[in-house]
């Protein structure tokens, strides 16, 4: 249960060269590469013959040959050769093809309705091409659901236990915090006020602020900063990027990026602290649903909650225009 006609984040532009590079997006394994023309495309990665992953196979110019008997796909996904039979192709052999745009060096896949597929609807995080300190892009296999991973980015008050020597010391006020959760659009915003505080990095009293805010399918952009206690804050501090899209119902794809100074902490807090954690929780659920399950829900929660009744309430509303699409 996905929602399907939106944009997600397939890869870093960079993850995808000459080469043909494959990864499982929402259940669905996809085959990305270059065209000579360097436009990057994405395709079905499984042979429609018996099944073999096309990534095995080899580039046949702007086309793909599958490395178990042959066949050759074209960018459109429609087979354009058979070396074996005469050449003989049987009609209808394809893969999908799915939109692919690249923009803000992240690859962008579109994999509900190519017809109503809209670039403008592209998340905007240009903001860190413009920032003139970025740090490299990150990624991360993250073994649980899309979903824990964003609850994860949208509540973070975990920060002041789990993070609690790495990330965490950026927010030694956070659990005095003040948390405003707000939605504008089908955008969610959890905003966390921190006023009157000491901060290890500024000389006197500040008012600190963290902000993170959600769109679908789960593009979150993290807001982090202080000013001196009282001032006004500007329009925005440090910015970061958390991308999250799912690979399978219990694993997910996260893509990150910070613009601003780069810390060093004694262990990175995303790969030693985040994932480890959110792996266990994927486990201990045992396969059950989230709902089902009857979390408890506490005051700090409450961005992370809204979060999931909006994805729900654009999945419900997706699913039931696709229904009434198809009613005689
Ligand atoms: S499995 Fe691809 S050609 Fe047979
Ligand atoms: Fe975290």
């Amino acid at each position: 249960m996905y929602l399907r006609n939106c944009w997600y984040v397939a890869a870093w532009a960079a993850e995808v060269g000459d080469g043909l590079f494959h990864r499982r997006l929402l259940g669905t394994s996809v085959l990305l590469y270059r065209l000579q023309s360097g436009e990057a495309v994405a395709i079905g990665n499984r042979c429609p013959h018996r099944f073999a992953p096309l990534h095995l196979g080899s580039r046949v110019g702007d086309a793909v040959q599958c490395g178990y008997h042959g066949l050759i796909f074209g960018s459109d996904g429609r087979c354009i050769g058979n070396p074996q039979s005469g050449g003989q192709v049987p009609p209808n052999t394809a893969v999908a093809r799915y939109v692919l745009k690249e923009r803000h060096e992240l690859l962008w896949i579109w994999l509900g309705d190519p017809a109503i597929a809209d670039p403008a609807m592209i998340p905007n995080v240009g903001f860190l091409s413009d920032t003139a300190a970025t740090t490299t892009p990150g990624y991360l296999h993250v073994r649980a659901d899309y979903q824990l991973a964003t609850d994860n980015l949208m509540d973070l008050s975990h920060a002041v236990f789990l993070h609690a020597e790495t990330l965490g010391r950026l927010t030694p006020a956070l659990a005095q915090g003040e948390l405003k959760v707000t939605r504008e659009n089908d955008r969610v915003r959890a905003a966390i006020t921190m006023r009157d505080i000491h901060l290890p990095i500024a000389a006197g009293p500040v008012d600190q602020w963290l902000d993170m805010t959600w769109q679908a399918p789960g593009v979150i952009v993290l807001d982090i900063g202080h000013v001196a206690t009282g001032l006004v804050r500007p329009d925005h501090g440090r910015r970061a990027i958390h991308i999250v899209t799912p690979e399978t119902a219990l694993t997910s794809h996260y893509f990150f990026r910070n613009a601003g100074d780069g810390r060093a902490f004694v262990r990175d807090p995303f790969s030693e602290e985040d994932e480890p954690m959110l792996a266990q929780c994927q486990a201990m659920m045992d396969g059950e649903d989230f709902w089902a399950l009857r979390p408890a829900i506490l005051p700090s929660d409450a961005g992370a909650i809204r979060v999931r009744r909006q994805l729900d309430k654009m999945i419900r509303d997706e699913q039931a225009s696709d229904s009434e699409l198809t009613l005689p």
